[in-house]
């Protein structure tokens, strides 16, 4: 197949961060601080990707606001030509910090939203008075004007919130809200449990978000990603592996997407070592599951395979053990039906057997 440029890049510029979700896809291993990637080479990194033909730079983590230099680091990314989107939490972002940002040229800021209220928000994100700052910096967010879009995940403890993180996200004058069912990647999957929604819940989110697509037209876009547990198709994971967009790690690994590296036969080039262009043409990562040559059945032959490329490579992975199998997700998967019976046992689960996600290794917070 001839490999076109991606699109996207999503910097995860570091792993430290002060909440602790449980649904955290980051891996379990953690980046520590000495590994990240200086100033200089992310500089370089960036450059780099707008040469490739990358559009739009994704900067998150962790949570980003924790690099003392993200101002420069966004000067720099504006400079070789990015859109700049920033993914935060909002910790760590104070009124004049958010105004250099804003004089660095941010295109656009994705504040994520662990609940609607501080007592579900501060749970889920295991961080006391993180709901209050949130609002703060949203308030900040919109007297300075950046575009905002407001990034809502859920789950079985917090789906009967929807209706409100949509008012919320009407109210702050969003254009965009993402409400993402949480996907059971890295820390998540430890978390089924305590996470998993009942199929009533999947199939209710799916009527509100119909429902408000049609009510909210023209005011706010909805981006929606379903309960695939209880869905009878996967979902395009990374718009096709090795087709859109790439994710590069604290540590300069280059990821084909968040989760690959729980993909244990997969080597990932650096970019202190390869141009980023060598690594998306050439490296085994982005090559290994590209197109469709590497299917089996059902897949090799179904129609449905260039509008979905056979789902999640790492669902596969962590479910049927095989990440060139079928995403078990699939109707046509032979382990379609377990699945199915697994996620109803996995909604009847505790609450409370939540593991928030283990505090990253860290030398030391930098403080603002
Ligand atoms: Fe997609 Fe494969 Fe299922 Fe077909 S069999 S719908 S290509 S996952
Ligand atoms: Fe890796 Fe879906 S998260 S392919």
């Amino acid at each position: 197949m001839s490999v076109r440029p991606p699109i996207a890049m999503l910097a995860e510029l570091t792993h430290r961060c002060p909440l602790s979700c449980p649904y955290c896809s980051n891996p379990l291993e953690l980046a520590r601080i000495d590994a990240e990637l200086d100033t200089d080479t992310w500089s370089r990194v960036f450059r780099e990707a707008a040469e490739l033909g990358v559009l739009q730079l994704h900067l998150s983590g962790g949570e980003p606001a924790s690099r003392r230099d993200l101002t420069e680091l966004v000067r720099a990314a504006r400079e070789a030509g990015l859109y700049t989107n920033l993914i935060t939490s909002g910790i760590g972002l104070t009124e004049r910090r958010l105004r250099e940002l804003d004089e660095a040229g941010l295109d656009h800021i994705q504040l994520s939203l662990q609940g609607t209220d501080a007592a579900m928000a501060d749970r889920i994100g295991g961080y006391k008075g993180g709901y209050d700052r949130k609002m703060q910096v949203a308030g900040w967010i919109g007297e300075i004007g950046f575009p905002l879009t407001l990034n809502a995940v859920l789950h079985r403890q917090n789906l009967h919130q929807l209706p409100r993180a949509l008012e919320m996200a009407v109210e702050m004058g969003a254009r965009r809200i993402e409400v993402a069912t949480v996907q059971f990647h890295g820390w998540a999957l430890m978390n089924r449990d305590a996470l998993m929604p009942t199929r009533e819940q999947a199939r209710e989110a799916d009527r509100i978000v119909t429902e408000a697509r049609q009510g909210l037209k023209g005011t706010l876009v909805i981006d929606y990603v379903p309960a695939d547990y209880h869905s009878d198709y996967p979902k395009r994971c990374m718009g096709g592996w090795g087709t859109t967009g790439l994710n590069v790690a604290p540590d300069g690994l280059v990821l084909p997407c968040h989760a690959a590296q729980t993909i244990p036969h997969l080597t990932f080039d650096n970019v202190r070592d390869r141009p980023l262009a060598e690594i998306w043409y050439e490296g085994a990562a982005f090559n290994a599951y590209r197109g469709t040559e590497w299917m089996a059945e059902p897949c090799r032959s179904c129609e449905r395979k260039l509008k979905d490329f056979g789902g999640c490579r790492c669902q596969a992975m962590a479910v049927v053990g095989d990440a060139a199998a079928t995403d078990p997700v699939c109707v046509k998967s032979p382990h379609h039906g377990a699945l199915q019976v697994q996620a109803e046992a996995f909604a009847k689960g505790s609450e409370d057997a939540l593991t928030w996600r283990a505090a990253p290794k860290r030398a030391a917070e930098p403080a603002e």
